[in-house]
């Protein structure tokens, strides 16, 4: 697929204030320092569209961005940072909920695994919980440029073992850099797929 056209639209804290919902939607969800965010830029090859930060948290808000005039990535804020309050926690998950039950037009999640880490709780929590409300999702293993070929593919491995101690059909997955900008055209062909049905 070709990326024509990425550009900003909206930052907001509520689903009722996001872009009229008439167009398919996409949405990056993780960790807090993941990847998400420069995960769109690489796959828009537009450096500075989602803002970045080597520090997590940099996230906050609900964050619209429109591909091709045809359909629209959405970068969100993280969750599992530690350093973080009860109550921002607490409205982070109100926010999110509210995102996944109400947005209508919301194609496909793509959940974020730091390809580095061992299976962690936090994200396969969310991962329950997105089978609990029957959101469809991938997930995509970030930051494979960060190690060996061979321990990006032992862990993912892993992962997909522990899911599949809950879960009957296991969801597709990526393995992505940004850096080398791995996993781009895998991830772009599935969106292409998904628009198209
Ligand atoms: P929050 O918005 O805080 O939830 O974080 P995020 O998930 O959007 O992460 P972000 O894209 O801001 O990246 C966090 C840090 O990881 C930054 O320092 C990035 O440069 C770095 N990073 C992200 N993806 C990769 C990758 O594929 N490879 C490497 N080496 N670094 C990466
Ligand atoms: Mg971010």
């Amino acid at each position: 697929m070709v990326i024509r056209d990425a550009r900003f639209i909206c930052s907001n804290t509520q689903v009722a204030l996001c872009p009229e919902p008439a167009l398919p939607e996409y949405a990056f969800i993780g960790r807090s320092n993941v990847g998400k965010s420069s995960l769109i830029n690489m796959l828009t090859g537009r450096s500075g569209l989602a803002k970045t930060s080597s520090l997590p948290g940099k996230t906050q808000l609900i964050n619209h961005f429109l591909i091709n005039e045809q359909w629209y990535l959405v970068d969100l804020p993280g969750y599992g940072y530690a350093r973080v309050s009860k109550e921002s926690r607490a409205n982070w998950a109100k926010m999110i909920r509210a995102y996944l039950e109400k947005r209508t037009n919301l194609s496909c999640v793509f959940v974020l695994i730091d390809s580095r880490l061992p299976p962690q709780a936090v994200d396969l929590e969310f991962i329950t919980m997105l089978g609990e409300m029957s959101v469809p999702f991938v997930l995509v293993f970030t930051k494979a440029d960060k190690q060996s070929g061979s321990r990006t593919a032992q862990n993912v491995r892993t992962f997909l073992e522990k899911m599949r101690e809950t879960w009957d059909e296991l969801p597709r997955h990526f393995v992505t850099s940004a850096v080398g900008r791995d996993g781009r055209e895998e991830v772009l062909g599935f969106i292409d797929e998904v628009n198209q049905q």
